[in-house]
């Protein structure tokens, strides 16, 4: 079964987002399977966004992400990868639907409250740095939304 790492940024965790984030997505009928808050490293966030290194706002970027706790998780589900970026929305709120996270809790692309993987590769990759081996406890997969298991 398909699955994704979902972030909430330190922003997300301060304003109180993190039930709501999380509530979004099991009403959609995704599975939690991993979720943990911690601080992260400067060194681990460049690697999380080693893609992004050249950008100008890389190091700004990297201030924010470890400037306070993160909640990092993994969710599975059919099509988890890309329905977890439409109900995220677009990267920069302005930009964002009404009626996704990014859409209904933020107006700056800088400060805007949560990560998701955007391909099925990127969500191998950064489910493998953020959660180590043996790490996700739950391994039950039952998914009472699904018809075909
Ligand atoms: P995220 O989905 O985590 O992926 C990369 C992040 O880079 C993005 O969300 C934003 O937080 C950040 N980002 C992208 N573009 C800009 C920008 N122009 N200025 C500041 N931050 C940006």
């Amino acid at each position: 079964m398909e699955q994704t790492f979902i972030m909430i940024k330190p922003d997300g965790v301060q304003r109180g987002l993190v039930g709501e984030v999380i509530s979004r997505f099991e009403k959609k009928g995704f599975l939690l399977k991993g979720l943990k808050l911690l601080t992260v490293e400067r060194a681990f966030a460049e690697k999380h966004y080693a893609d992004l290194s050249a950008k100008p706002f890389f190091s700004g970027l990297v201030d924010y992400i470890v400037s306070g706790p993160v909640v990092a998780m993994i969710w599975e589900g059919k099509g988890v990868v890309l329905t977890g970026r439409k109900i995220i929305g677009a990267t920069n709120p302005l930009a964002s639907e009404p009626g996704t996270i990014r859409g209904d809790f933020a107006i700056d692309i800088g400060r805007n409250v949560i990560h998701g993987s955007d391909s099925v590769d990127s969500a191998t990759k950064e489910i493998a740095l953020w959660f180590s081996e043996g790490s996700v406890n739950w391994q039950s997969s039952v998914h009472p939304w699904v018809y075909e298991s």
